[in-house]
């Protein structure tokens, strides 16, 4: 089965195709990054639109590097949620009409899912089960996974997303958007032992995360210090180290409190090089494994909805042609496989 997946749940524009026999056949992205940072963040109704002038273009390109025709499609998984309701009703739109006139079935899929499935795109994917530490702009979540669809949440952030922690960081320190990729950068330039930051929620048990105090140390050690570059590249350091810390030391007691010794991280922030280096050290030390995307799957794309829907296709899951897309939606009320 070959399935043609779409992505529009945010500000990319993502589509591939993925083959039970051969794998990933292609897979393109459009990112909306540049129309947004004029604004410091995404505009929902911009990205609507964006999506409806850059989607059935890319699945024309995506269609032509497979050397895929449409009879050769067999299925259609498109992102149902969660997201910018707009933006997933794009995809849905497209998705659901195309298999409507191809005569194909269509998945929706859960974005979340998506994410945490990326992995397995790599050689030497995870087996179940694992331990997913999904870190994306809006979600922050450790969930034991047994199967496909079989997600136990065990931990969560209880206010902002990680993600969302070094995107408001990253704005206060005048560091334009997205902020992750470019506060990273900032903070090669830091100074670590100026400012030390706390690891919130560490000193209690339990594996919630909070991160909307962090940026808030950051606001307040840049207001009692002088604004220069080296002080916003030493906050930019202290506080990633303080986020990577944090997510590591909840790492580790989900891995000793679960017993599963395998851990996969993913969403855009997996894409991060200290987060990495520090899980790294910590699965060495815990007997333990851990497995990334790539990094372009890190961040949100075609390839892992493909996948994902795939998945759902080929073991028979079947939507009626109609569509509904969630603002939210709970990755813990999926059908397990
Ligand atoms: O998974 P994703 O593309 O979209 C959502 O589903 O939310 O994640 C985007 C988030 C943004 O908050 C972005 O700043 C963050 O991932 N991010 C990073 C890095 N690359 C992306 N955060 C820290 N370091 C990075 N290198
Ligand atoms: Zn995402």
């Amino acid at each position: 089965m070959r399935v043609l997946g779409i992505e529009t749940s945010c500000d990319e524009t993502g589509v591939a195709i993925y083959d039970a026999k051969l794998g990933l056949l292609s897979d393109v992205l459009y990112s909306q990054v540049a129309m947004h940072a004029e604004y410091g963040g995404v505009v929902p109704e911009l990205a609507s639109r964006d999506h409806v002038r850059k989607l059935l273009p890319l699945i024309r390109e995506a269609m032509q590097q497979a050397d895929t025709t449409r009879e050769q499609i067999g299925g259609i998984a498109y992102t149902a949620g969660p997201g910018l309701v707009g933006a997933l009703l794009v995809g849905a739109a497209v998705g659901r009409s195309l298999a409507w006139g191809w005569q194909i079935p269509a998945v929706g899929v859960h974005h979340l899912e998506g994410h945490l499935l990326a992995p397995m795109l790599e050689e030497n994917p995870p087996s179940f089960p694992f331990i997913a530490l999904l870190v994306s702009g809006g979600h922050t979540m450790l969930i034991a996974v047994e199967g496909i669809g079989q997600y136990k949440i065990i931990g969560e952030s209880l206010d902002d997303a990680v993600g969302e922690a070094f995107d408001k960081t990253a704005k206060l320190l005048g560091l334009g958007y997205p902020g992750g990729p470019i506060l990273e950068q900032t903070a090669k330039k830091g100074d670590s032992t100026r400012f030390k930051f706390p690891r919130p929620m560490t000193d209690r048990p339990g594996l919630d995360f909070s991160f909307s105090g962090l940026k808030t140390f950051a606001m307040n050690t840049l207001h009692a210090n002088e604004m220069n570059e080296q002080t916003k590249a030493d906050i930019a350091l202290a506080f990633q180290t303080a986020a990577v810390e944090t997510l590591a030391i909840k790492c580790q007691r989900a891995i000793r409190e679960t017993g599963i010794k395998q851990l996969v991280v993913a969403g855009g922030v997996s894409a991060n090089s200290a987060l990495r280096e520090r899980l790294n050290t910590l699965v060495l030390k815990a007997r333990a494994r851990v497995a990334y995307p790539r990094l372009k799957f890190c961040t949100d794309n075609g390839a892992m909805i493909a996948y994902a829907g795939y998945l759902r296709l080929q073991a028979g899951e079947l939507e009626p042609p109609r569509f509904e897309v969630r603002a939210r939606w709970p990755i813990d009320t999926l059908t397990s496989l």
